[in-house]
This record gives structure tokens, sequence and C-alpha cells, in this order.
């Protein structure tokens, strides 16, 4: 398959899984992305598959042992690591990911992910009670505390006859993962992001309170990729159960009136506030210090309007930031955005149609981008790729300021 000259290297590591035979589709995936592909394999990978198929597909020689004579002048697993743009490890079976999590380097892989400093990309594959085991639980967590990338497994069937979580994800996701990274620039160096995501909770009494379904995976999504590609990123973020994206400043909150403190004490520090968050409109204007009783519950609650925290960062803008807000939306979604957009004095607007619920939780979104300058419909699309748009039209807008 021809390449461009200039094409960015994909070290691709097997593991000994029955997976290990869609390695073979996922070289082809990734060639057809213009990306070159070495192979590196474990032993057990051998088993499954013959090191000659990945050498035939790939046209580069395969490394297995760390005792092979030396195909070039330096150490192999080491000029493996640097020559790498992206390393990924698919399939990666519990054991690996373990040895990968401890350090471990007992092979020309563990030894190529220990000594690269290109960005890792982990797709595992293994059976569903082995990737909910608590050590399997543990180890990917503090993978992905370290900035490694993993590409969740899907749920179906798996060799072993079971059905559930633990097959390995499609080959086009992880291709299109895997892809993202090896071109990956650090277009947004040097630009002070902060985002907003999340639901408020609005306390009624100690146990509770007001909220809605906002689950803050696009705000999540926005912070890691402006992270990825060099920002200096903060999330101010309501109650969810996300981990931390790696690289962001994340500070939890949970009122509307404390993500409202926590933002205008960053501003003077940000050039763009991305608003992602969920705010409640309304909080009770009494809060009970202790828990109501079913009997004395009030027939109504009082409500307040909370500030609204973006048309006042909108106010404050002397032209200098760049403002992007969200419009969850059941009725006329453009006018909305369009009224939005001027009167919280912003850059771009983000518009989705709520009325089906399907943007809330889901991995994936419909959204339109409405600006001074008109509006663009997108396709559905993954969230971490609306964040990749979202970004790119960021970087536009902090370049066209005069
Ligand atoms: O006016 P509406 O609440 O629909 O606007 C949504 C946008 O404004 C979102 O970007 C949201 O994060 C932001 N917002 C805010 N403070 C509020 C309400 C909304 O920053 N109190």
């Amino acid at each position: 398959m021809g390449r461009s000259a200039d094409a960015p290297t994909v070290v691709l590591g097997v593991t000994g899984c029955i997976a290990a035979y869609k390695a073979c589709e996922l070289v082809r995936d990734l060639q057809r992305r213009d990306l070159r592909v070495k192979v590196v394999m474990t032993e057990a990978a051998t088993r499954f598959v013959a090191p000659l198929t990945f050498r035939t597909l790939t046209g580069e020689p395969v490394a297995v042992s760390l005792w092979d004579d030396e195909p070039a002048a330096r150490v192999h697993h080491i000029s493996l690591a640097e020559e790498a743009d992206v390393l990924c490890v698919a399939p990666c079976t519990a054991n690996v990911i373990a040895k990968i999590a401890h350090g471990r380097a007992d092979d020309m892989l563990t030894t190529t992910v220990l000594a690269t400093e290109a960005p890792i990309v982990i797709a595992p594959a293994m059976n569903v009670h082995m990737w909910r085991d608590e050590a399997t639980r543990s180890n990917v967590e503090l993978l992905r505390s370290r900035g490694f990338i993993i590409v969740e497994p899907g749920i179906g069937e798996l060799a072993c006859g079971e059905v559930g979580e633990g097959r390995l994800a499609e080959v086009a996701t992880i291709g299109e993962v895997v892809e993202r990274e090896a071109r990956c620039t650090q277009d947004l160096a040097g630009l002070r992001i902060l985002v907003t995501a999340g639901p408020t909770y609005e306390p009624i009494d100690p146990v509770r309170f007001i909220g809605n379904r906002s689950s803050g995976k696009t705000g999540f999504a926005i912070a890691e990729r402006a992270a990825r590609r060099g920002a200096v990123v903060t999330l101010v973020t309501g109650p969810v159960s996300l981990p931390d994206p790696f690289g962001v400043t994340v500070v939890r909150v949970t009122t509307a009136l404390e993500m409202r403190d926590a933002v205008l004490a960053r501003l003077a520090q940000t050039d763009v506030v991305i608003a992602a968050a969920a705010v409640a409109d309304f909080r009770p204007a009494n809060f009970a210090g202790e828990k109501i009783k079913k009997d004395d519950a009030p027939r109504s609650i009082e409500l307040e309007r909370n500030p609204d925290i973006l048309a006042e960062v909108g106010a404050l803008n002397d032209g200098r930031m760049v403002l992007v807000g969200f419009a969850a939306e059941t009725g006329d979604l453009l006018e909305h955005a369009h009224k939005k957009l001027r009167d919280k004095h912003l850059d771009l607007v983000v518009a989705n149609d709520v009325s089906d619920g399907s943007a809330f939780g889901g991995s994936e979104n419909r959204v339109v981008f409405v600006t001074h300058h008109g509006t663009e419909e997108m396709p559905t699309l993954p969230k971490w790729r609306i964040a990749e748009e979202i970004l790119d039209r960021v970087r536009d807008a902090v370049q066209d300021r005069p």
C-alpha cells in the first residue's frame, strides 16, 4: 500500500489472545489512514498469529524477542520506542495491562512501552470477569491517570462463549483514536482554556437536591482534548462520576453559586471560556438545615433564579476572551441559539436538540455550530470528535482576534 514519505509511524503491539487475529485488520485500517505500521508481538501472540502474517502485511520486520539479532545498529526496543509517533497495544490482555501498570519490562513489547515517549493507546480484550476484576480495574485506572488512552472494550460474544464486556473495540474505532493521536499537534499551546461541565445540584435539605441529567462527558472531552493539544486547561465541574482528565486542573463544585465563584476567580488568567455545564437556572429559595420529614413536606418549593455565569462572563469580556456556549433545546433550536449568541456576547454556540434525550450520557451527539457568520450542521459524531471540532473553531477565533 503506497504511503506518503512523512506518514506518522504507529508501533502496534499485539498480545496473546484470540482477538490477535483482529490486529491484522487493524494494520490494514491504519495503513488506509496513511500511517506506517510496525508490529511488536509477545511470545504468546505468536501462538495465535504468525509473525510472517504481520511481516507480509506491513512489509516491515516484526519484533518478538529481546534476543533476536539486532536488525540495526541501535538497540532495537529503544529505536522502536523512539520511532513511534504513537504506540498502540491492540488487543491488550489483562496480563500485559498489569505488567505495563507496574513498570515490568521483560519482553520486547513491554520494554518498548516503558521506553517510549509517544502517546500510548491501549485496546483491552479479555473475558468479562477478568475485565471486571478489581485488579484489572485498578490497573486500567492507574494507566488512565498516567495519560494512557484506553479504547474501552465493547459488549458482545466472547471467545469463551460468554456474552459481556471485554470484547475488543471495533477496529475502526481503534483506528480512529490511533490516527487522532498520530496527527495530534500542539496547536493550542499557550492558550489558557477554562471549561465548565456537568450539572449543578441545588440543595433543598441536607439530602435532597434539584439537579439535571447532564453526565459531563462533553465538557470532560473538551478539557481532555484541549490539554492534549497543548492548552493549559482548568475544568470547573459539577457532580459527575468521571475521572479527572489527564493533564487538566480539575475544580469540583456542587452548586451554581460555587461554579460562578470558581469561574469568576479565574477569568484574569483565562483566554477562552467554554461553558458546557448544564447550570441549574433556579435554586430553592430556602435551604432546610435539617432533613424535611415526610409529614412536614411543603406542597411547593419556592425557587430563586441562579446567576447566569456565562452571561456574566460575556458582560465582563473586553473582547480579549473567546467565549463558547451551549444550547440544549427542545423547541426552535436555531432561533434560541442565535439569541444566546447575541444576548451572552458569545463567539460560538454549540446547539443540540435534546427532545429525545439521546444527548445525555451517551458517547455521541449531533450538534449545530452557530456563529456570527452563520450555522453549520454536523453529522452524528463521538463526543471527542465534537470536542475537536469545537477546539478547531476556538483556535481559528483566537487567530482572528485583532
Ligand atoms: O440560557 P441557557 O441556560 O440555555 O444557556 C446555556 C449556556 O449558558 C451553556 O453554555 C451554559 O453552560 C451557560 N449557563 C451558565 N450559567 C447559567 C446557565 C447557563 O453559564 N446559570
